[in-house]
């Protein structure tokens, strides 16, 4: 299999990283195909951790090639410091990382807007954001008003920087935001774009005269399924399309090239961030997956909302993404759970089932979860490296979860580590 999409399918934070990086050993080319730095994906090599925002995390396997796609919304010194941590941390980065020349740019006035837009939400209207721009930035590419990667190398590049700050700080005086140097801000995009060419490319033909070399493909997702602004949770999601239709407008490569689509998927389920969450816990059972897992956001810190697994979510990832294989991660975190349940639909008032997500949440607040429980293995699965070795019932968890959602189990994770993955014919 040469070109592969890799999705989130929950609310983010499934694991795409560490996936990413297994995956990787067996690709020539990463490409990030949409979000921007709101992403946080953790690989641990080596013990060593590393957290990538917005360089693809195949970057961790020396001489694969990493492209910022189109669709990702790119701050340039955000980037310039996952750079320089890189190298700092002995990592060759020399020739090994293409920007899109048509991949917009989050400027330091859309993490001003994305602030002041949260503060003057009501308590209830609040989305919780990462703070770094998304929103905006997004809202200028559609408003065909905002800045792309290639302009920086345009002659007028600094006095449209000009302009446009001056313009952002009659908006922001508005919203009770202070304003931003417009003198600084020329300064600092002069700079960024001056560290910052080399990396330019025409990524469209870069990634397709990749694939007509027959060189293997895969397109990192950021965020999930459930964060995605047309299929997610809105208006509680992010301002892109991190399903499997994002990574073909995201990079410009053919929907026709893609052999399959995994989807990354946790044993249970996080959030981070306001918006409906059906089966969140909030009790002592919350705080120990929360404990277990390190749920705490690789971006922000901010503590993870942790519940049940939920299979209607999975399932309509499956359907939204056409999920090949599952890549199912951090089991291990359930190894202490004496009872396990598991979300099979949601049910009405008056007893009418939901198996499919519905788009109007307000049906959420007149539902409740239906479960099934299982028994926990209440044993260690970390050490484990055949699925075979598993506890008999880890492997029926793990199998009654694929049967819910549909589709084919292919990576089973029992741990953070690269080693501590279960291959199973991806
Ligand atoms: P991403 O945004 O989807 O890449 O996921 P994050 O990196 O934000 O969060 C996943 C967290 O779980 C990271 O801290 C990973 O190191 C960790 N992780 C990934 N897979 C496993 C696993 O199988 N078991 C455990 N215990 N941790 C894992
Ligand atoms: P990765 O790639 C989890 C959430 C934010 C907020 C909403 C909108 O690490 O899985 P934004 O800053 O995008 O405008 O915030 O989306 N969010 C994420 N949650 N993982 C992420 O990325 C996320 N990126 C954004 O918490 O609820
Ligand atoms: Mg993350």
């Amino acid at each position: 299999m040469r070109n592969t999409i890799l999705v989130g399918a929950q609310w983010g934070d499934e694991g795409k990283g560490k996936v990413i990086d297994v995956l990787t050993a067996d690709a020539d080319v990463i490409v990030r195909f949409q979000g921007g730095s709101n992403a946080g994906h953790t690989v641990i090599v080596d013990g060593c951790k590393y957290v990538l925002h917005l360089i693809p995390s195949g970057i961790l396997h020396p001489g694969k090639l990493c492209v910022i796609g189109n669709g990702v919304v790119m701050d340039p010194f955000d980037l310039l410091t996952e750079i320089e941590m890189l190298r700092e941390r002995g990592i060759e980065t020399e020739g090994r990382i293409y920007i899109s020349d048509r991949a917009h740019m989050v400027m330091q006035w859309h993490r001003a807007l994305d602030a002041a837009d949260e503060a003057l939400r009501t308590a209830d209207k609040k989305i919780g954001t990462t703070g770094r721009g998304i929103g905006p930035t997004y809202g200028d590419k559609m408003g065909r008003s905002g800045f792309r990667v290639g302009d920086m190398l345009a002659p007028n590049f600094l006095a449209n920087v000009r302009e446009a700050t001056e313009a952002t700080n009659a908006t922001l005086a508005t919203m009770n935001a202070p304003p931003l140097d417009v003198e600084r801000m020329v300064e600092n995009y002069r700079s960024a774009a001056d560290r910052l060419k080399e990396y330019i490319t025409d990524s469209v033909s870069f990634i397709n005269n990749a694939d007509r070399e027959g060189k293997s493909i895969l397109l990192e997702g950021a965020q999930g399924t459930m964060l995605d602004i047309d299929f997610g949770t809105y208006p509680f999601v992010t301002s892109s399309n991190p399903t499997a239709g994002g990574a073909c407008t995201g990079s410009g490569l053919s929907p026709r090239k893609i052999d399959r689509v995994v989807g990354v998927i946790k044993c249970y389920t996080t959030r981070v961030g306001a918006g409906p969450f059906p089966t969140e816990l909030d009790d002592e059972m919350g705080e120990q997956l929360r404990r277990n897992g390190g749920e705490f956001g690789a971006t922000t810190g901010r503590p993870r909302r942790c519940g049940w697994f939920d299979a209607v979510v999975g399932r309509y990832a499956a359907i939204v993404n056409g999920v090949d294989y599952w890549a199912m991660t951090k089991l291990d975190v359930l190894d202490d759970v004496e009872t396990i349940r598991i979300c099979t639909a949601y049910e009405g008032e008056n007893g009418e089932r939901h198996e499919v997500f519905p788009a109007d949440l307000s049906v959420l607040d007149r539902c409740h979860p239906v479960y099934e429980e299982m028994q926990g293995w209440m044993s260690e699965t970390s050490d484990i490296t055949r699925y075979e070795d598993l506890p008999l019932k880890a492997r029926a968890y793990v199998e009654r979860l694929v049967e819910l959602i549909g589709g084919q189990l292919g990576i089973l994770s029992v741990g953070p580590a690269r080693e501590t993955t279960l291959r199973l014919g991806l």
